[in-house]
């Protein structure tokens, strides 16, 4: 993929912070990006801490909720604290797409950095509703809280028509307003996956809600999304950007084939040692595309 956009000035993606809220409201001023990935397991998990070390940036890892309640968030906070000692950046862990407020509070009690409450599936009320009792149970613990509006199409998301997924300036604005909300993912045109075409992102909507808001806006379906999208959407306030597919999908690829290849001798660590590279040229292509490197 092309990096269209080059920046002239070299922005710092390490620079420290006292907390994620902190970064997020420096990111959003600066026009940076926090890059998240979706991890499964200590193995993806690892392959995106080293390449965040190796490209010197500070990283987002998240749990979607079947990860988080297979492993429990107390297990994966532990993992990441881990991989923590021997990181020089930052390392954030964060719920993804939770439709449970339960959920949400079970991560915070845990000690996620952040979690997302996904409430686009439910009406502007039940959505406000929900976000709020997200928010106010993390604010007391210093916990970040991302919500969605519109919708991210792909995964069983159907739209007939651009008002199906675009999010509503009127209702961003409220749901903001409403909840106090720290971060806030909206439908502009991404999908989650691997697309049949190019998404079409609506830049217009972008524009005109990073206007009316001033919290960092989130970029969900990284998967699919050119760099030159990513990094357009960057300068216009997309603050964190949601990475997954194509990190599970190369990960069960190689798996696989190293499986295979392995037969009845298959061994775990064999295996990952092989797969690990390839989980990490993927990651580093992203990374490259969100801080703008050549
Ligand atoms: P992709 O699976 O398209 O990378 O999207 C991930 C995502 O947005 C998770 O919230």
């Amino acid at each position: 993929m092309d990096v269209a956009i080059k920046r002239m000035e070299k922005a710092v993606y390490n620079q420290p912070y006292n907390n994620l809220q902190e970064l997020f409201v420096d990111y959003r001023n600066t026009k940076r990006c926090l890059p998240a990935f979706n991890v499964n397991d200590n193995y993806d998990l690892k392959a995106v801490v080293e390449s965040a070390e190796e490209l010197d940036t500070h990283v987002m890892v998240m749990t979607y909720p079947p990860v988080a309640e297979l492993n429990t968030p107390e297990v994966f906070r532990s993992l990441v604290d881990g991989f923590k000692k021997q990181a020089t950046n930052d390392i954030y862990l964060h719920l993804d797409h939770s439709t449970s407020v339960d959920l949400c509070k079970r991560a915070i009690d845990a000690g996620y950095d952040a979690v997302m409450i996904d409430g686009s599936q439910v009406n502007l009320e039940e959505n406000i509703k929900m976000t709020k009792a997200v928010v106010d149970y993390a604010n007391s613990a210093g916990v970040v809280v991302e919500a969605e509006i519109g919708k991210i199409m792909g995964r069983g998301v159907e739209v007939k028509s651009d008002n199906d997924f675009l999010a509503d300036v009127g209702e961003v604005t409220r749901l903001y307003e409403e909840t106090g909300v720290h971060l806030m993912a909206i439908g502009i045109g991404t999908a989650h996956g691997f697309t049949p075409t190019e998404p079409k992102i609506h830049f217009d909507r972008l524009g005109e809600i990073a206007e009316a808001i001033p919290i960092p806006l989130v970029l969900h379906g990284g998967t699919g999304i050119p760099d030159a999208d990513i990094q357009r959407s960057i300068e216009m306030g997309m603050s964190k950007i949601n990475i997954g597919t194509i990190v599970h999908t190369t990960y069960m690829k190689y798996a696989l084939e190293e499986i295979q290849k392995a037969g009845d001798g298959a061994y775990p660590p064999y295996v990952m040692k092989e797969v690990l590279p390839k989980i990490k040229d993927v990651v580093k292509g992203r990374l490259r595309a969100v801080n703008f490197l050549q």
